[in-house]
């Protein structure tokens, strides 16, 4: 019998707007997906692509102490524009998973070429009404690559959420969209702006994270859920 080859699933996060979350949440997903095992009872191989020509995801894992690595590799792709899911498509097999931290972009051709390739778009929304407002265009780009990769399977990703009820009307409103809700949110935390000072994980801060810690564990439990559970 042939032996399977394992390829990375791709995990893109977008979204057109600045400072909606897409670099938290793709190092907050990749970090939890590198601590973990993977079926080969190894920890699993984690690609974060960082899409953004300001490289912050690049700087965060730099900032990780030499004997404390970021658990992912990430490697800024900013530069092949157009081409990137091409460069990515030649990292297939070396990873288990990979995510795409996409550029808040409105000329939004590096983030086509992340969506082309992508089996999952997670699309990070704090809650504002601008914030809600514009993520409908990035919607809209994602349902017209979906005629090309009609296996993109797209969801909402609530994040920064208070206890406040804007808060409340804007997961009321994100929950009536055609691209589904999350279960899963990730609240506003210090944690998630300690651990990019620290580059690091919020698994590792310790006690003071604990409920980031389980957030997450959440949220990458129904991340690995969309995708089918394994990585096949
Ligand atoms: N859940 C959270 N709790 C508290 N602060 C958060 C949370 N998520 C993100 N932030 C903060 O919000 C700011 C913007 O987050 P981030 O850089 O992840 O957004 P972005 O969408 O990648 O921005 P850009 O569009 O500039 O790439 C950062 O200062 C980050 O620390
Ligand atoms: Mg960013």
């Amino acid at each position: 019998m042939k032996e399977k080859i394992l390829t990375a699933k791709i995990i893109a996060v977008a979204n057109q707007k600045g400072g909606s979350a897409k670099t938290t949440t793709s190092l907050t997903v990749s970090g939890e997906l590198g601590i973990r095992p993977s079926i080969e009872n190894r920890s699993n191989r984690v690609l974060v692509v960082d899409a953004d020509a300001q490289e912050t995801a690049v700087a965060w894992a730099r900032s990780a102490p030499d004997n404390r690595p970021f658990p992912a590799t990430v490697i800024g792709m900013a530069s092949y524009a157009g081409k990137m899911h091409r460069e990515i498509q030649r990292q297939l097999e070396n990873y288990d998973y990979i995510v795409i931290d996409c550029p808040p972009s409105v000329d939004t051709i590096t983030t086509q070429s992340a969506l082309l390739i992508a089996d999952l778009v997670i699309v990070p929304v704090p809650p504002s009404p601008a914030d809600v407002w514009s993520c409908r265009a990035t919607l809209a780009l994602i349902e017209r690559i979906q005629v090309i990769n009609p296996g993109l399977k797209a969801v909402l990703l609530a994040t920064k959420i208070q206890r406040t009820s804007l808060s409340r009307a804007v997961l009321d409103e994100l929950a009536t969209f055609e691209v589904p809700l999350m279960r899963s949110r990730m609240a506003h935390r210090t944690a998630y702006q300690e651990a990019i000072l620290a580059g690091t994980t919020v698994a590792a801060l310790g006690r003071d994270a604990r409920a980031a810690a389980s957030e997450v564990s959440a949220l990458v439990d129904e991340v690995l859920e969309i995708l089918g559970g394994q990585n096949d």
